[in-house]
């Protein structure tokens, strides 16, 4: 049985905002997830929209001090992709830094977002929200204008709502996170990093992508560095883009 607490909720406005109100709760690793989420937050200031019942919303807390947060997102979708494996025999690819794609459509979102506590505040911490859309039909991705979305079920994996929410919660808070959290804790993204570029679809394609002073560069992905960062070969030389707020685009539909 794990040692993690793994807390299930019928209903969250997000499970990201519950894990920061509720920090303090848990052990060095713990999650709580739903899968009704009615006020879901996304990267780069957007929304995630909810799918009762038919999508997992997930957020681990993580209270180990951590070598590189910076890279967790990446470090996430590796524990993704992993239980999505062992789960449903998929085989998902990464857009970097986090998103994971299956038949060139996004299926998970990863928001990571970091967590201040105690008296005076000046506790550490990380929450890591996970979206995985399990069974919603194309009309969902349709009517919320999601045209590079797509669900498990639509990609023709075998989805049980009755079981897979608890059974992927579980599975990620302690293979996906505790488990590697041994090593990631103290050496950072490095160890990974081999087992992440060959998942990584953005390798050897052309990518645009948002400087952070504005407007936007591109070029050829080339490489991910041992900081977690795309390493992107330009016409000028070569850009290291960082996991912060930028995107990367032209790759739906790639593979
Ligand atoms: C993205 O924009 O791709 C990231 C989406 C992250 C969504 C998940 S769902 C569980 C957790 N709770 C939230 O409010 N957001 C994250």
């Amino acid at each position: 049985m794990s040692i993690n607490e793994v807390r299930w909720l019928s209903e969250c406005g997000s499970t990201n905002a519950y894990a920061k109100e509720h920090f303090e709760e848990f052990g060095p690793v713990g999650a709580v997830y739903t899968t009704n989420q009615t006020a879901g937050r996304g990267r780069l200031g957007r929304s995630w929209v909810n799918a009762e019942g038919r999508a997992l919303y997930y957020t681990a807390v993580i209270r180990e001090p951590l070598a590189q947060p910076a890279t967790l997102p990446l470090l996430a979708s590796l524990a993704v992709r992993d239980q999505l494996a062992q789960r449903y025999g998929v085989d998902c690819r990464i857009k970097w830094p986090n998103d994971l794609l299956l038949n060139g459509k996004k299926i998970v979102g990863i928001l990571c977002e970091s967590v201040s506590y105690g008296c005076q505040m000046q506790g550490r911490g990380i929450v890591c929200g996970i979206g995985i859309n399990l069974a919603q039909p194309q009309s969902y991705f349709d009517a919320a204008n999601l045209p590079n979305g797509t669900s498990l079920e639509l990609q023709g994996a075998k989805v049980d709502l009755a079981a897979d929410p608890q059974w992927l919660a579980e599975a990620l808070t302690d293979f996906g996170f505790d488990r590697p959290l041994y090593t990631f804790a103290r050496e950072g993204f490095a160890p990974f990093r081999d087992e992440y570029k060959a998942a990584c679809v953005n390798l050897g394609r052309h990518v645009t992508f948002d400087l952070p002073g504005g407007g936007t560069g591109s070029g050829t992905a080339i490489d991910v560095d041992a900081d977690g960062r795309l390493i992107v070969r330009t016409d000028s030389g070569e850009e290291r883009v960082f996991t912060g707020e930028v995107s990367v685009h032209g790759i739906y539909g790639a593979v």
